[in-house]
């Protein structure tokens, strides 16, 4: 996808639904009694995989495009699939699903692409081990293809040294078997939706601060789930408005939940032209209409307990950054590198080659902002959220950046480059 700059932005868009909360609609949906409705689902590749790899469980998944539909089987209903369980590009699927996987009564095998077969896989391996889990990682490396052999679960109070909301689902989701009450502590409170969900569907679980406890589960029940459009994917559009001269975009129906909007926070941070409209709504995830106008940026430091509610949006947080005055300070955020590909480096090199001031730290990056950037060809080693990143940076620079692989943005955000489209004038 070649990539030019442009005049400006102006419109009002609506963006695809959650990422999170799409995949966990189907797995809650699968181990409830009852038809679970889901609109707004998210039909990026990677929601797909789960919705797949739970058909290929017995369970019963009506998707017209629009709704979906899940004929759950209840919380014993899972029959062995036939084949490996393929969970393509999807860190969720396959650290979410290990959970429920871990505690039924047959074997499965799992797998994905290139890039999850490099993705560590031992944070949920270990934890569910102490449940009593049998997983082994069968090229012995810590990574997919995984072996899960169903247990009987016991209980477990778990020290979580990474704030992951994958690795607090996992456990949340095998602790719905277990025998006597889960918890999970996390160093930073991660995203809520399992928490939020899992108590809509009828499951006892509670939240004290930042330790999340849930009990042994009979029945979990269906419910209609509405999802909220991904404020992971508003974040290109908000950054876009904010850098390109002359733009004012609306974009609606945002999901704001407070473990998911640092993005706001930085937006605020560095001065950002920004009106978040909360909509009426008695939902346990709040909504909003954002409006974003072309904005005088300034440098700001990012960290802390900031990063997991953040983490997927620093790609483009990054490329805000090189327009903004002064400096920006990413740190506390070491997990970049295991994300779908090692963004550190992926946002490093090539910000770098479009001669942007940056530098890798070994938790973060420091970018000095100097207002411009130059066209490059961007290697986004097939990471969505990099290819749409840097998209944004190439409709702000000069001549021409060739966004390679750029498919990989039906990951998470199918129509994108149709959505951006719509804006230009
Ligand atoms: C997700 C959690 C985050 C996030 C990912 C989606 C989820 O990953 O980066 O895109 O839906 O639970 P970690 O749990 O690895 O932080």
């Amino acid at each position: 996808m070649i990539i030019k700059r442009i005049k400006g932005l102006s419109g009002e868009i609506s963006i695809p639904g959650d990422k999170s909360i799409s995949h966990r609609s189907i797995m809650l949906g699968s181990l409830a009694k009852g038809d679970t409705e889901v609109y707004g689902f998210l039909q990026g590749a990677d929601c797909l995989s789960s919705i797949s790899c739970f058909k290929a469980m017995g369970v019963d998944i009506e998707n017209d495009g629009s709704k979906v539909i899940i004929h759950g089987n209840g919380l014993y209903g899972l029959r062995k699939p036939s084949d490996i369980l393929d969970v393509g590009n999807s860190g969720t699927t396959i650290r979410l699903m290990s959970g429920i996987l871990a505690a039924q009564d047959f074997d499965v095998r799992v797998d994905g692409d290139a890039s999850i077969r490099k993705r560590p896989m031992g944070r949920i391996m270990n934890p569910l081990g102490l449940m009593g889990a049998d997983i082994r990682s069968i090229n012995d490396n810590g990574c997919a293809p995984l072996a899960i052999s169903g247990r009987k679960l016991k209980g477990i109070h778990y020290e979580s040294p990474v704030a992951s909301a994958q690795v607090k689902s996992g456990v949340l989701f095998a602790g719905l078997y277990a025998e006597g009450e889960t918890s999970v502590t996390e160093p930073y409170v991660s995203r809520n939706h399992t928490e939020l969900m899992l108590k809509d569907f009828g499951a006892d679980i509670r939240t004290v601060d930042k330790t999340v406890t849930v009990a042994p589960a009979k029945e979990l029940y269906a419910r209609r789930i509405d999802v909220p459009g991904d404020i992971s994917s508003a974040a290109y559009f908000i950054a876009a408005g904010l850098i390109i001269d002359n733009s004012c975009i609306t974009i609606k129906n945002v999901g704001i939940n407070p473990t998911r909007d640092g993005i706001l926070e930085v937006c605020s941070m560095m001065g950002a032209d920004i009106i978040v409209e909360e909509i009426n709504n008695d939902s346990a995830e709040p909504v909003a209409d954002i409006t974003v106008r072309t904005s005088s940026l300034r440098g700001c430091v990012i960290g802390g307990e900031l990063i997991p509610r953040l983490i997927d949006e620093i790609p483009v947080i990054a490329v805000m950054a090189c327009f903004a005055e002064g400096t920006t300070t990413i740190k506390d955020a070491g997990e970049l590198k295991v994300k779908e590909s090692n963004r550190i480096d992926t946002i490093v090199n090539n910000l770098k080659a479009m001669g942007a001031d940056i530098e890798a730290t070994d938790d973060g990056m420091i970018i000095n902002g100097k207002g411009d950037l130059k066209g490059a060809s961007i290697d986004c080693k097939a990471d969505h959220r990099v290819a749409m990143s840097f998209t944004v940076a190439g409709l702000n620079a000069d001549g021409e950046t060739d966004i390679v692989g750029s498919e990989c943005v039906d990951i998470s955000f199918p129509g994108f480059f149709d959505t951006l489209n719509m804006l230009v004038f």
